[in-house]
């Protein structure tokens, strides 16, 4: 059977007055005088609704009133222009068919409900105004990702999400067995895992492809219950062959930028629903981020910020600043929102809090590693120079006993290697300071998190 109807993103793209059409999509709302009904109806192509109007002198007046929030519907009628109207037109109605009723335990109902209540509904929650923006936004800023890096001749590369080794070496990975009672002689012979990180993959294509990224999921076991942490989300991993942190950080700043830009300009409709109903300013923030250059600080210079902060009475949950700790996030919030003020990359950190493949500095103590730290949310880059004299990676990781089973990615030391450097943007981090939602369980479609996983 064809599909006749015309979609309502096809009426706003280009708005005249058309007869006897056909729409079909689901009830958002539905109200009417006794005289005159109406009817917003929602058919997911765009974020806009079509408002259809009924008349009470119609044969039909008193089924359609009876339509409830949510039923799926066809309405037949003429598109009519109403220039005098805050909508450019609406439908006036000569026919309509109930497609899906919905039941009375429909759990999504006129009033107002919580971002809790609905993460339980996880299977409903799209048809919700919050949600349709913020998975179309998720949507087009995947396609934003792509676009950034192919247009620029990055090679995309699809690495694992089983991996024998813990690219972080964090020790946060999830175990993949098929067998509980001997994971080590099971289906791979070796104890295999979640990818936590697709970088050390994908360094082996930069050195054949110069500049590649990985777009995928990663997991990870981390139990911190918190707004910004998931257990599964997405990592955008470039890696660039050739480049230093400088060149790394340009990369950075750029994707960034063109990634916002890329939303504000085919997301207007959402944006302005975030900026009206869920973080009001962040359009402004946006805009503020698209025209500053992103600053630059040593952590050792952070240090000395936060421990001045400390001295003159400012009071973190954490005060005791010391040259060498893991910055929590409020630390990292206070550099980017009270002494920066915009997006900060904080470079050089103690090579004691890094990751083994970031490249050591002349100092002997610090890696060019680089956290992109952003008002509102801090981290949501983290990224490096790698390691790429073969001795000196190899002496630290025998020191923290990863070299078995990682032979050949320090093998990509000894076989034409280069300096090189790349970085991970938490997709799902990114999304939330786009769009202003707090939590990162309201930008993934089933979110996981310790001890959730009803979906
Ligand atoms: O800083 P991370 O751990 O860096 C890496 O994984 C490197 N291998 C990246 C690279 O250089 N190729 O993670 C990168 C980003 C973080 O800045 C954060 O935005 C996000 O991934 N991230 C998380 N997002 C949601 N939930 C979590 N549990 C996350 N852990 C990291
Ligand atoms: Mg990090």
């Amino acid at each position: 059977m064809q599909d006749k109807a015309i979609s309502i993103r096809e009426l706003y793209a280009e708005p005249k007055e058309r007869k006897d059409i056909i729409v079909e999509g689901w009830v958002r709302n539905n109200r009417n005088s006794g005289k005159v009904g109406f009817v917003t109806l929602h058919d997911g192509t765009c974020f806009k609704n079509l408002q259809i109007v009924y008349s009470a002198d119609s044969p039909f007046f008193a089924e359609v009133a009876k339509y409830k929030m949510g039923s799926a519907v066809e309405f037949h009628g003429d598109l009519v222009l109403t220039p005098n109207m805050p909508q450019p037109f609406e439908l006036h109605l000569s026919s309509a068919k109930l497609l899906g009723d919905v039941a009375d335990d429909y759990p999504l109902q006129k009033k107002k409900t919580s971002f809790e209540f609905l993460r339980d509904e996880a299977y409903l929650r799209p048809r919700t105004n919050t949600f349709d923006a913020v998975f179309r936004v998720r949507s087009v800023l995947a396609l934003g990702v792509h676009t950034f890096f192919q247009d620029r001749g990055f090679v995309y590369v699809h690495t694992p999400e089983i991996t024998a080794n813990d690219a972080e070496g964090a020790g946060q990975t999830f175990t993949v067995i098929t067998n509980a009672k001997d994971p080590i002689n099971d289906f791979y012979g070796r104890r295999a895992s979640l990818t936590v990180s697709g970088q050390l993959h994908v360094e082996a294509f930069a050195m054949a492809f110069k500049d590649v990224y990985t777009f995928g999921p990663t997991f990870r076991a981390e139990k911190s219950n918190t707004p910004r942490h998931a257990s599964e989300f997405w990592m955008i991993e470039p890696e660039l062959a050739f480049a230093d942190l400088d060149d790394d950080m340009e990369c950075i700043e750029s994707c960034i930028k063109f990634l916002i830009r890329w939303v504000m300009e085919r997301c207007p409709d959402e944006m302005d629903f975030f900026e009206r109903w869920i973080a009001p300013g962040v359009k402004t923030k946006l805009q503020h981020v698209l025209d500053t250059p992103f600053r630059k600080m040593e952590y050792t210079e952070g240090i000395r910020i936060l421990q001045d902060a400390v001295k003159n009475g400012h009071k973190f949950d954490n005060n005791n600043i010391y040259w060498g700790m893991d910055l929590q996030s409020e630390h990292e919030r206070y550099l980017t929102e009270q002494v920066v003020k915009g997006p900060l990359f904080l470079i050089n950190y103690p090579k004691e809090i890094k990751a083994f493949y970031m490249r050591e500095n002349d100092d002997g103590k610090t890696v060019a590693a680089v956290d992109l730290l952003v008002p509102g949310e801090g981290e949501i880059v983290g990224g490096s120079q790698r390691e790429e004299r073969y001795d000196i990676l190899k002496a630290k990781m025998d020191k923290i006993g990863n070299t078995k089973g990682l032979e050949w990615y320090l093998n990509l030391r000894k076989y034409g290697g280069c300096i090189h450097s790349g970085f991970g943007i938490g997709f799902d981090r990114l999304l939330m300071y786009i769009t202003g939602i707090s939590n990162i369980r309201d930008t993934e479609p089933y979110p996981r998190t310790s001890s959730a996983l009803k979906y």
